[in-house]
C-alpha cells in the first residue's frame, strides 16, 4: 500500500526538470501500490530562480555550498492518478500547459515561457534532496490536503515527510502537540511525524542541544510512534540530507555510484533463482551455488525470465568514500531498477541517514533509561529538558544486486499488466519448477530437488499438522493445493486466512508446521500470523515471490515461486506458480512413500506438461472475449466447483469482482442446494467447473439440477468431454487440456482469468488499478 520513492544526489548535478522527472518516473513504477493521490517535495534553492552568474561563488563555497542554497521547499500535491500531478508539474513548476504535446521529460532544454522559473529548470544543482508518495488513504479521504507529503507547517515546509503504514497512537500525538499550540491542517494520521520534528527539534534548541543531527531527531521522533511505518524526512534545516526508517513497512534503498567506491565484492554465485528454496534469513545471507541439473534446465522453457534477487558476499561498507554517489529509497525494487540494481533491504528499526555522499544505517536498541525531560508523546511533560535519549548502534547492511530487468516492471506489447501477466504464465510456471523438477536422462521427471527445504523436511513430516495460511488470491492457492497436501503427508492439514488467526487467537503449537503463502511478501496480516506463528514456536515455511521481502526474511525456510514482478493489483500467474511451488513441497515431502510413488510420478510427469496445457489454455482468449461481451452487463455471476476446483470458484469468483467491478461468488458445488440453488433462475449467469476428476460424476448432477431450473450456464469441461454437452445442451461449453487432477486448478483458472481481463476492459474499468485497491496490503 502507499509508494514512496525519494532521491538525493550527491555531487552529481541535476536540474529541477531532470530531478522531478525521476521523481514522477519513480511514483509511476509503485503507482501499482496506491494511486489515490501522489505528491513529492523538493529543494527549491534561490539560486536555481536567480540568475546564472553566481556559479563562481558556488565553485568556491565546494561541499559546503548545499547547506547556504537550500532555502525553499517545493511540494506538489494532486488528487488521483501520477499523470494529474505529472500535469500539474508541468504547469505550476515549468510552466508548461496543460495540452502541451511535451512531457516534463521532453522539455529539458526549452524554457518555461520566459518565466524566471525556467532558469531554475535548467541550472543544476549538486545536492537536492526530494522525497514522493503514491497514497492509498487509510486516514482521511484522497483529497489533495491529505495527500503526502505532509509537513511541519504548509509555509514554511521545514520538515517534509512522506508515510507508508499507520500510526496507531496519532490521537494521542495529536492532542499533546495541539495542546502545544501546534495546528494541523490534514485528517491524516501522518500529520503529527512532521509536526513531531518540528516540535521536537524546537525543544532541543531551547534546552541547547544545537547539534542534534537529523538522524537522531528522526529516531527520536520514530521513538514515539507505534504502528507500522517507512518514512522519508527532509528539511530545510538539514539541507541535502535523507534519512529513511522502517519497522513493519517495506523501505529499500538503492545506491549509483558509477565509480564503485562502495565497497562491495560480489562473489560470482548469482542464483539462478531455482535454487533459492531457503527463502533469506536475513539480509546478509550468503548462499553457495548448487550446479543446475541438465535435466532440470530441460523441464522448463529455458528462456522463461525469472526475477530473483543474488546476494552479495558481506564485505559491504555502511559508508562511500565517492562524494559523487546518487541514493535512492523506494517501496520496492520496480522503482529502483532503472537507476541502480545495487540495493540494501531496511529492517524493522533501521534509520538509515544520507548525506554528502555517504550513508550508515543505524539500529535503534531498546531504551534503558527513562528520558529525562519527557516520555512518550501524549504524556510529555510541559517542561524540562530535551536531549536526544536513542540509543542506536550502527549496523552493516548486505548490499544485494537486483537481478530484475527494466522490460518486467514494462507492459511491452500488452495492453495491461494483467494481460501480459495471465498470458506469462507458461514462462512462468517453468520458472518456478527449473532447477526443481530433475529430469532422467529420457527426459522424464524424476524427483524433486528443493535445495535448502529438505533439511526441514523430516521436520515437517513429524508435524502433528500442517496449517497453509494467507490472504486473498494467496489464500485460494492453499485452498488449491490442500487435498493435494493431505493425501500426500498423510497429516491434518488445515486452512486460515490470515487476518483470522490474530482475531480468534488460534492454537498453534510448536509440533505444527505453518506455511505462509504471499506474492508480495509485505502483505501484513500474513507477517503478523507468521510473527504469532513464530512466538508459538510453530515450524514457519514461506512460499513467496518476492526475493528479500519480509516474510522470506522472517520465515525459517521456504520456497521463492519465481514468477517474475507481479504488477497488475489482481494476481494471476502469482496464483498458478504458487500451486506449482507448493506442489513441488508435496512431492518433496513424500519422496520416501514407497506406497504413493505411482501417484508421485503421475503428478510429475503432469508437470512436465503444464506450461504446455496452459499455454494452449490461452488459446482461447478471443473465446472468452466473445464470452465477455455477451455478460457485460450483468450484475451478478456464480461459480460453481469442488474438490481440487473449489479454489478455482473462489478465485474465478475474486478476480471477476475485484477488476471487472462485477458482484460474484465461488461457491462450493455440495453446498448448493443448502443455499445458493435460489438465486438460480434464467437470467444469472452460472459457471461451474467440471473438469474430468473424482468430482465428475457429482458435478454432472449439479449440472442436470441447474438445467431443471432454467439455469444459464456456461461449463468448464476436458477436451475430451462427451458427456457434459449432451447434459445441457444449450450450454456455453469452454475446453481446457485435461492434466493430472491435482493440477487442473492450474489449467482451468485460465480461462477465468481472460473473462475477468476482458470484462474489465468491455466495462471501461481499469484491470491494473481496480477502484479501492492496492497491490500489497501493508496495513493490517
Ligand atoms: C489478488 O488478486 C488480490 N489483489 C489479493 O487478494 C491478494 O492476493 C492478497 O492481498 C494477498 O497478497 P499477497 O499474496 O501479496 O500476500
Ligand atoms: N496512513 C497514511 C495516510 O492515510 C499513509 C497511507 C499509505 O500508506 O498510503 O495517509
Amino acid at each position: 500500500m502507499c509508494g514512496i520513492f525519494a532521491y538525493l544526489n550527491c555531487g552529481v548535478p541535476k536540474t529541477k526538470k531532470e530531478i522531478v522527472e525521476k521523481l514522477l518516473v519513480g511514483l509511476k513504477r509503485l503507482e501499482y501500490r496506491g494511486y489515490d493521490s501522489a505528491g513529492f517535495a523538493m529543494d527549491d534553492n534561490e539560486k536555481w530562480c536567480e540568475d546564472d552568474d553566481d556559479d563562481d561563488d558556488d565553485e568556491e563555497e565546494g561541499g559546503d555550498k548545499k547547506r547556504h542554497d537550500a532555502k525553499k521547499v517545493i511540494v506538489c500535491r494532486e488528487v488521483g492518478k501520477i499523470a494529474n500531478l505529472e500535469a500539474l508539474a508541468r504547469k505550476e513548476l515549468f510552466g508548461e500547459d496543460d495540452d502541451d504535446e511535451n512531457e516534463v521529460k521532453a522539455s529539458k532544454s526549452k524554457s518555461s515561457n520566459g518565466r524566471k522559473k525556467s532558469s531554475s529548470s535548467i541550472k543544476p544543482l549538486d545536492f537536492c534532496a526530494s522525497i514522493a508518495h503514491t497514497r492509498w488513504a487509510t486516514h482521511g479521504p484522497p483529497n489533495k490536503i491529505n495527500t503526502h507529503p505532509h509537513t511541519s507547517d504548509s509555509r514554511e515546509n521545514e520538515f517534509v515527510v512522506v508515510h507508508n503504514g499507520i500510526i496507531t497512537n496519532h490521537a494521542p500525538l495529536r492532542a499533546m502537540l495541539e495542546r502545544r499550540g501546534m495546528k494541523f491542517e490534514t485528517d491524516t494520521d501522518t500529520e503529527v511525524i512532521p509536526k513531531l520534528c518540528k516540535f521536537l527539534s524546537d525543544k532541543f534548541e531551547e534546552s541547547g542541544e544545537k547539534d542534534v543531527t537529523f538522524r537522531q531527531l528522526a529516531m527520536e521522533v520514530t521513538r514515539q510512534l507505534q504502528g507500522a511505518y517507512a518514512l522519508v524526512f527532509k528539511s530545510t534545516k538539514y539541507p541535502g540530507e535523507l534519512v529513511a526508517a522502517k519497522r513493519g513497512s517495506p523501505l529499500l534503498m538503492g545506491i549509483s555510484d558509477d565509480s564503485g567506491e562502495v565497497s562491495c565484492v560480489i562473489d560470482g554465485n548469482l542464483s539462478d533463482g531455482a535454487e533459492e528454496d531457503v527463502l533469506l534469513k536475513k539480509a546478509s545471507g550468503n548462499k553457495k551455488r548448487k550446479s543446475m541439473t541438465g535435466g532440470a534446465a530441460a523441464a522448463a522453457a529455458a528462456d522463461a525470465d525469472t526475477t530473483t534477487t543474488t546476494r552479495i558476499t558481506t564485505t559491504t561498507t555502511t559508508t562511500t568514500n565517492n562524494p559523487k554517489v546518487e541514493f535512492y529509497f523506494a517501496s520496492d525494487a520496480s522503482a529502483m531498477v532503472e537507476h541502480t540494481k545495487r540495493v540494501l533491504v531496511l529492517e524493522d528499526d533501521d534509520v538509515c541517514h544520507c548525506h554528502d555522499g555517504t550513508y550508515k544505517i543505524y539500529k535503534v536498541e531498546k531504551q534503558k533509561h527513562p528520558h529525562p525531560g519527557y516520555t512518550s508523546g501524549h504524556d510529555s511533560p510541559e517542561y524540562g529538558l530535551y536531549k536526544p535519549v536513542v540509543l542506536s548502534k550502527e549496523v552493516e547492511r548486505t548490499i544485494e544486486t537486483l537481478e530484475m530487468e527494466v522490460e518486467s516492471i514494462m507492459k511491452g506489447e500488452f495492453d495491461h499488466f494483467m494481460q501480459k501477466e495471465i498470458f506469462e504464465q507458461p514462462e512462468a510456471i517453468s520458472s518456478t519448477m527449473r532447477g526443481r523438477l530433475v529430469l532422467d536422462v529420457l527426459g522424464a521427471a524424476e524427483r524433486v530437488m528443493l535445495g535448502g527445504m529438505s533439511q526441514f523436511a523430516a521436520t515437517i513430516r513429524r508435524s502433528r499438522r500442517i496449517i497453509l495460511c494467507g490472504c486473498g488470491t494467496s489464500y485460494n492457492s492453499a485452498i488449491a493445493i490442500r487435498q493435494l497436501f493431505e493425501e500426500l503427508t498423510e497429516l491434518p492439514v488445515t486452512l486460515e486466512l490470515a487476518s483470522d488467526v490474530l482475531d480468534r487467537r488460534c492454537p498453534f503449537f510448536r509440533d505444527d508446521t505453518c506455511i505462509f503463502i504471499s506474492q508480495s511478501g509485505e502483505t501484513a496480516d500474513t507477517l503478523k500470523a507468521l510473527e504469532y506463528a513464530k512466538a508459538k514456536g510453530a515450524l514457519c515455511v514461506g512460499i513467496v515471490n518476492t526475493v528479500g521481502s519480509a516474510i522470506s526474511r522472517a520465515t525459517d525456510c521456504g520456497v521463492h515461486i519465481n514468477a517474475g514482478a507481479e504488477i497488475g493489483v489482481a494476481s494471476t500467474k502469482a496464483y498458478t506458480c504458487q500451486i506449482v511451488a507448493m506442489v513441488l513441497v508435496a512431492l518433496s515431502l513424500s519422496e520416501d512413500s514407497r506406497s504413493k510413488h505411482t501417484r508421485r510420478d503421475d503428478i510429475m510427469q503432469g508437470l512436465l506438461k503444464l506450461p504446455g496445457c496452459v499455454k494452449e489454455c490461452l488459446k482461447m482468449d478471443a473465446i472468452l472475449l466473445e464470452l465477455a461481451q455477451e455478460l457485460k452487463e450483468e450484475h451478478s455471476l456464480l461459480i460453481f466447483g469442488r474438490g481440487f476446483n473449489y479454489a478455482t470458484a473462489l478465485e474465478g469468483a475474486l478476480k471477476v469482482k475485484e477488476v471487472a467491478l462485477v458482484h460474484s461468488e465461488g461457491i462450493l458445488a455440495g453446498e448448493m442446494k443448502h443455499g445458493p440453488l435460489a438465486l438460480v433462475d434464467k437470467h444469472m449467469p452460472i459457471i461451474v467447473v467440471c473438469t474430468n476428476d473424482g468430482s465428475y460424476e457429482k458435478q454432472q448432477s449439479v449440472v442436470q439440477q441447474l438445467k431443471a431450473r432454467d439455469g444459464r450456464l456456461i461449463l468448464i469441461v476436458s477436451d475430451d468431454d462427451t458427456e457434459m454437452e449432451k447434459t445441457a445442451p444449450d450450454a456455453v461449453i469452454l475446453r481446457v487440456p485435461k492434466v493430472e487432477d491435482c493440477l487442473q486448478a492450474v489449467v482451468n483458472i485460465v480461462p477465468l482469468q481472460l473473462l475477468s481481463y476482458h470484462l474489465t476492459v468491455l466495462r471501461g474499468h481499469n484491470c491494473d488499478q481496480p477502484r479501492n485497491l492496492a497491490k500489497s496490503v501493508t496495513v493490517e
